[in-house]
């Protein structure tokens, strides 16, 4: 039978279109099945402290480099703060290759023992702050590379930035957004961005200015807001 005949026929008694009305129930309705167990609601999804786990993550590991020193400043920065345990992560202590892992990180299946203290170490945390410097108006591929070597490790996890560059190294952060969108990583808004011109003596040595310094405590506020709220739906 064609298209056409399908629709073109006529209806036989008993199929009207009144016939065919959606039948109004008159049973009550039944109560929304709850998505999420009471029960896991009310546990403390932080666990150990009760505070969300932090890391800085170093984005560099080439001598020379300004990253680390970067890296420690931001510590030294938000170390006392009460309502979170924080750590520096350097990126240059897990010597990770140019990834060379068999299996896409989805199938955790890690062959080499340096991916697998990467991994168990990316999972102790519920957020994290990538020190990011801008290579050629993007992240550096020490980083991006680290990235790639994992996945649900970073699942349903918060990360904000610090970075640097001529400009701030915006463009560097521009990118890691899409990276981290699709790790599912939820990526706070506020930045903290400082400038090879200004916060740094010679190119070489950070001294923040009074301006740029103050930006690091707002993007903390929201990332450890947020991961205080992620950390109940993992
Ligand atoms: C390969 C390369 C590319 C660079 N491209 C940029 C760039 O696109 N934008 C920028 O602001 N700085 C750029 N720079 C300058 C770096 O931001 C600057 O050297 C900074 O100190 C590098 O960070 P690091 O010390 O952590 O390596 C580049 C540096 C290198 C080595």
């Amino acid at each position: 039978m064609s298209w056409f005949k399908i629709f073109s026929r006529k209806s036989k008694p008993g199929h009207s279109a009144a016939s065919a009305a959606p039948v109004v129930s008159t049973a009550p309705a039944k109560a929304p099945v709850a998505v999420v167990p009471e029960a896991a609601l009310s546990a403390d999804p932080l666990k150990g402290s009760g505070l969300p786990r932090i890391a800085i993550i170093t984005g560099a590991s080439r001598p020379g480099s300004v990253n680390k020193s970067v890296a420690e400043w931001v510590l030294a920065q938000v170390a006392g703060r009460s309502d979170a345990d924080v750590e520096l992560v350097d990126i240059a202590d897990f010597n990770l290759p140019l990834l060379d892992e068999a299996y896409p990180a989805a199938y955790q299946n890690y062959q080499n023992a340096a991916t697998k203290a990467w991994s168990a170490k990316i999972s102790e945390f519920d957020g994290f702050i990538f020190v990011v410097h801008e290579y050629n108006h993007t992240a550096g591929p020490v980083l991006t590379n680290a990235m790639s070597y994992l996945n649900a490790e970073f699942n349903d996890k918060v990360a904000g930035f610090v970075s640097y560059g001529s400009a701030g190294g915006a463009r560097a952060v521009e990118h890691l957004r899409e990276i981290l969108s699709e790790l599912q990583v939820a990526h706070v808004r506020n930045q903290v961005m400082f400038s090879l011109f200004n916060d740094f003596e010679n190119f070489s040595e950070f001294k923040p200015t009074e301006q740029n310094a103050g930006t690091l405590a707002p993007m903390v506020d929201q990332l450890v807001s947020w991961a205080k709220g992620f950390a109940t739906i993992r």
